[in-house]
């Protein structure tokens, strides 16, 4: 849920009854990261979810450095005695004596993957993390961090726009057995079809700056949209549905989590699990390829979390 500031800045009101819709809908995953709104999002999730907690999985993240004040993310760290107190950071503004699936959210290249990984196992020996995770990672990487300790997910963006993860990183996933968190699984707002995805973007939002917005690239992917939209009104549901019914269709371990501040867009997210794709629509939609890197060349290093933002399955 993009409650803080990704995609514009949402109205905390809405946010917070977000958090609540997707409570009284049985959503019992929330996802943040230290780094979204630099707080921000951790402190309001915290708040909202209120006696709630111990229905609800926490997954949160560290690694990534945000400029204060604008959470712009401007590098990363992810060294061991950064760790701790990321952690400790985290607990405090989720209000909560534990973390339920802590993930490294870039992998700091100045750091080997076993050292970031050894400092975060450490607090789960000591409770107050209970799984580990890690984003956006090779499969080489993926399988050094599970040795040093055993990791619950693997998080990558995946979605009808985003298949770079099927080639390596989830078939490591599959062999270690992992589950597979799929963000950004509405392509950031596009492949929902509305207009306000690509268009009206506030100065805030990072779309603008995303090559898959500019140019002929938008019109290029506008015009893969229309195929979603295609097989949706075939199914009489909305091209979002079909986005996440065709990830949930790749497999149970396969968990999709799309993002919004608005409780009738998650309403209508969670249809999605009563969508049934046919063989025809899936080999239709596996034939789409977005135009346009998915992140700034200058994001090579932490692709596409130029983003704050709290997502709920
Ligand atoms: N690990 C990482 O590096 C990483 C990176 C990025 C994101 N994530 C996580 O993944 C989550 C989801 O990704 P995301 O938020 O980037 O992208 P997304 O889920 O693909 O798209 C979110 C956008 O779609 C809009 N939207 C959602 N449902 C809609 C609907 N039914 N109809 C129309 N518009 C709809 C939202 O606006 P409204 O608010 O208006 O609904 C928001 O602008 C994030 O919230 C974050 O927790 C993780």
């Amino acid at each position: 849920m993009p409650l803080t500031m990704t995609y514009g800045r949402p109205s905390p009101q809405s946010a917070v009854e977000t958090v609540h819709a997707a409570l009284d809908a049985g959503v019992t995953l929330f996802d943040t990261a230290d780094m979204y709104g630099v707080g921000a999002n951790e402190r309001l999730l915290g708040r909202a979810l209120g006696g709630h907690r111990d229905e609800v999985t926490i997954a949160t993240k560290l690694g990534i450095v945000a400029l204060p004040g604008v959470g712009i993310p401007v590098g990363l760290n992810a060294r061991p005695e950064r760790v701790r107190k990321c952690v400790e950071g985290s607990l405090r503004r989720l209000g909560t004596d534990r973390i339920d699936l802590l993930y490294l959210h870039r992998v700091d290249p100045s750091v080997p993957i076993e050292e970031t990984i050894g400092a975060m196992a450490e607090l789960v020996s000591e409770g107050s993390v209970r799984e580990l995770g890690v984003c956006e990672v090779t499969a080489e990487l993926l399988e050094r961090a599970n040795a040093v300790h055993r990791l619950a997910a693997l998080q990558s963006e995946w979605s009808l726009f985003s298949r770079d993860v099927e080639s390596g990183p989830l078939q490591a996933a599959r062999r270690l057995g992992l589950a597979v968190v799929a963000y950004s699984p509405l392509g950031r707002g596009m492949l929902t079809g509305d207009p306000g995805s690509t268009t009206r973007l506030s100065l805030l939002d990072v779309r603008r700056f995303l090559p898959r917005w500019r140019g002929k690239n938008l019109q290029r992917n506008l015009d893969m949209v229309e195929v979603v939209r295609n097989v949706a009104d075939a199914h009489s549901c909305t091209p979002a549905q079909v986005a996440l019914a065709w990830l949930l269709n790749k497999g149970h371990d396969v968990v999709p989590i799309p993002g919004t501040s608005s409780p009738r867009h998650l309403r209508a997210n969670l249809a999605a699990l009563d969508v049934m794709l046919t063989k025809q629509d899936t080999a239709r939609l596996d034939r789409l390829e977005a135009h346009g890197a998915r992140a700034r060349a200058s994001d090579a290093r932490s692709p596409c979390d130029a983003v704050g933002s709290q997502a709920i399955s």
